[in-house]
C-alpha cells in the first residue's frame, strides 16, 4: 500500500517546529504534501503563496516531501491527491482537544482517511506561529525557532 500522507496547517509562518516533524515522520510515509490552508478563523500576515513559498524553502533539503496550497476542505485535497493519511503534530494537552475534534470531524467526512498524531519535540513545544510573529515584531531573536528563509521574510515583513 502506497502511504501518502498530508500535512494541513496554516503555516503562517513555517516553523522549527513544523520542520521538525516533517524530518522526524516522513520516513513513516511514502510521500508527504505539506498543505498550506486557510483557517476561516485566522487572519494571515503572509498570503496564501508567501505561505507556500516560504514552506517550500524551509524543506527543500528533504526528499519525497512537496508543498501545495488549498482553500476549501481539508479533506477535499487528500483525496484530490490520493493521501490516505493526515499527519498532526501535538504540542500539549489543549492541542490534543482541538486535534481531536478535527480528526473526529475529518473521519465523519472522508472515513477512507486516518489522522495520525505525532509529539512535537519537548524543546520546541512552545513554539507557535503566533508566538513567532510576536517575537519577530519586537525585534526579538528567532534563532533556532524558525528556518533561516522564514526569519529574513518575517524581518522584511515587519520592519
Ligand atoms: N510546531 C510549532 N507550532 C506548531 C506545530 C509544531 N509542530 N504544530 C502546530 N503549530 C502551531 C501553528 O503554528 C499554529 O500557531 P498559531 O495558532 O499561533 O498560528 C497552531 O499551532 C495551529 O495551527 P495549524 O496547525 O496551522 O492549524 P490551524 O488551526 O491554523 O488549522 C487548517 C489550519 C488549515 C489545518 C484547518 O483550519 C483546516 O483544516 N482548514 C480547512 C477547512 C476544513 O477542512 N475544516 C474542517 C476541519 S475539521
Amino acid at each position: 500500500m502506497n502511504k501518502v500522507a498530508i500535512y494541513p496547517g496554516s503555516f503562517d509562518p513555517i516553523t522549527s517546529g513544523h520542520v521538525d516533524i516533517l524530518e522526524r515522520f516522513s520516513s513513516l510515509f511514502s510521500k508527504i504534501y505539506v498543505v498550506v490552508g486557510n483557517s476561516s478563523k485566522k487572519s494571515y500576515l503572509f498570503d496564501l503563496e508567501e505561505r507556500k513559498k516560504l514552506a517550500q524553502t524551509a524543506i527543500s533539503h528533504l526528499k519525497h516531501i512537496e508543498v501545495v496550497s488549498h482553500d476549501g476542505l481539508t479533506v477535499e485535497i487528500a483525496n484530490q491527491l490520493e493521501a490516505n493519511f493526515i499527519l498532526r503534530g501535538i504540542r500539549s494537552g489543549s492541542d490534543f482537544e482541538y486535534e481531536k475534534n478535527m480528526a473526529n470531524m475529518n473521519q465523519r467526512l472522508a472515513p477512507n482517511i486516518e489522522t495520525v498524531l505525532v509529539y512535537s519535540r519537548a524543546e520546541l513545544g512552545m513554539i507557535s506561529s503566533s508566538l513567532i510573529k510576536e517575537v519577530a515584531s519586537l525585534g526579538g531573536s528567532l534563532k533556532g525557532l524558525v528556518p533561516i528563509n522564514v526569519e529574513e521574510a518575517l524581518i522584511k515583513k515587519l520592519r
